[in-house]
């Protein structure tokens, strides 16, 4: 077993949120440390529509930096990109503990942490202590609980984040903030990506372009998918979707005591509903927007899984609860494993023959 692995094992000890706390402080002070080695340029993938270069496709999901503190440390880690947040504009505790499960017998986790962080400002000055970084830093933005305008708190936090981030996530499919999710129906989302849009036009004049995705649920039905396919393509400024969040729903394959805590599910059995639901975005979009696919990857296979689907790159987190932060790195190792069995030179080439 890796050192990483086994500390991961350690903090597996804990409840689930006192590991992750121990964890951020192991990071930040240098207790857990990464080794980043030479990134083999055959990992490289470039997001068209966003103009994102990524050293690898293999990114870390919003919700493990919420205060952007140790997205250095992930990416020496080996991430090809990290998201931080959510963040909104004003701190907030979120909901009461425990709100973090993990169900161990499934790979899986349960949470209802309710978007608590310590606001954009804060977040916003890590942000702007570390301008130089080894990869793509994106800010994940989303609405304080007690808003009476969460619309506006999009656009306070997308003004905040946009010169100082690589790219800019609106998220308004976490299931533990109240009506949250509404804002994924058509008159909603209208009207949510027109104030945006408005404002990121200024932004853009103002301090340049920056890719700006909006990340979407997995509890979504084909026709719901192609609204919002037909209002994001509309609205123009977008230049992505993250797909997807965590689900609602529980399949019937879980084992877990824990699996009837209310929340958000993620992990293993997460991956096959949210890359569904990634393939009937990417046939619906055809191309107008980028995908980034989220949902259940712990293994190169995933990730190939992923990218068939249609995602240009992934992201991860319920994994890193089971298998440590060197989990990138075996990603990574066996993803060129898989490309030199399969006698081809790139990424691309290996999507296509594992179609078979
Ligand atoms: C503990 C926890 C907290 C999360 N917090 C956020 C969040 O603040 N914002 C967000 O957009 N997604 C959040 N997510 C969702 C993840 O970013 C990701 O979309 C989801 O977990 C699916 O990926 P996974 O199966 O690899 O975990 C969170 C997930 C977990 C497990």
């Amino acid at each position: 077993m890796s050192m990483m692995r086994a500390a991961a094992a350690v903090l597996r000890t804990f409840p689930p949120e006192t590991a992750h706390g121990l964890g951020l402080a192991a990071l930040r002070t240098g207790l857990m440390q990464p080794h980043r080695r030479a990134e083999d340029p055959r990992l490289a993938v470039r997001l068209r529509r966003s103009g994102l270069e990524l050293s690898n496709p293999v990114g870390l999901a919003a919700g493990f930096d919420k205060n952007a503190e140790v997205f250095t440390e992930m990416l020496g880690f080996g991430f090809g990109f990290v998201e931080c947040g959510t963040v909104t504009p004003l701190p907030q505790s979120g909901n009461p503990r425990p709100r973090l499960f993990r169900l161990s017998r499934d790979r899986a986790v349960i949470n209802r942490m309710g978007f608590n962080n310590e606001g954009v400002e804060a977040f916003a000055a890590r942000l702007e202590a570390q301008p130089r970084r080894q990869g793509p830093v994106g800010a994940n933005v989303g609405a304080n609980k007690d808003s009476i305008d969460r619309i506006n708190d999009y656009v306070v936090g997308v003004r905040r984040v946009w010169a100082i981030s690589d790219y800019v996530t609106v998220n308004i499919s976490s299931p533990n903030t109240p009506g949250l999710r509404g804002l994924q129906d058509r008159g909603a989302l209208e009207e949510l990506l027109g104030r945006i849009g408005e404002q990121a036009r200024a932004l853009e004049a103002a301090s340049g372009p920056r890719p700006l995705f909006l990340k979407v649920a997995p509890d979504l039905d084909d026709r719901a998918i192609q609204e919002i396919v037909e209002v994001t393509v509309a609205a123009g400024q977008l230049t992505g979707l993250i797909v997807s969040n965590t689900t609602t729903t529980r399949p019937e394959s879980l084992q877990d005591p824990q699996r009837s805590e209310t929340g958000g599910l993620s992990g293993a059995p997460l991956l096959e509903r949210s890359t569904a639901v990634l393939a009937t975005f990417a046939s619906a979009l055809d191309g107008r927007l980028d995908l980034i696919g989220a949902g259940g990857v712990s293994s190169a296979q995933d990730v190939v899984r992923k990218l068939q689907a249609g995602a240009g790159a992934v992201q991860l987190y319920s994994a890193l609860v089971y298998e440590g932060p060197d989990l990138v790195s075996r990603i990574k190792q066996d993803l060129l494993r898989l490309m030199d069995a399969e006698g081809v030179r790139t990424l691309e080439e290996l999507i296509g023959v594992s179609k078979g």
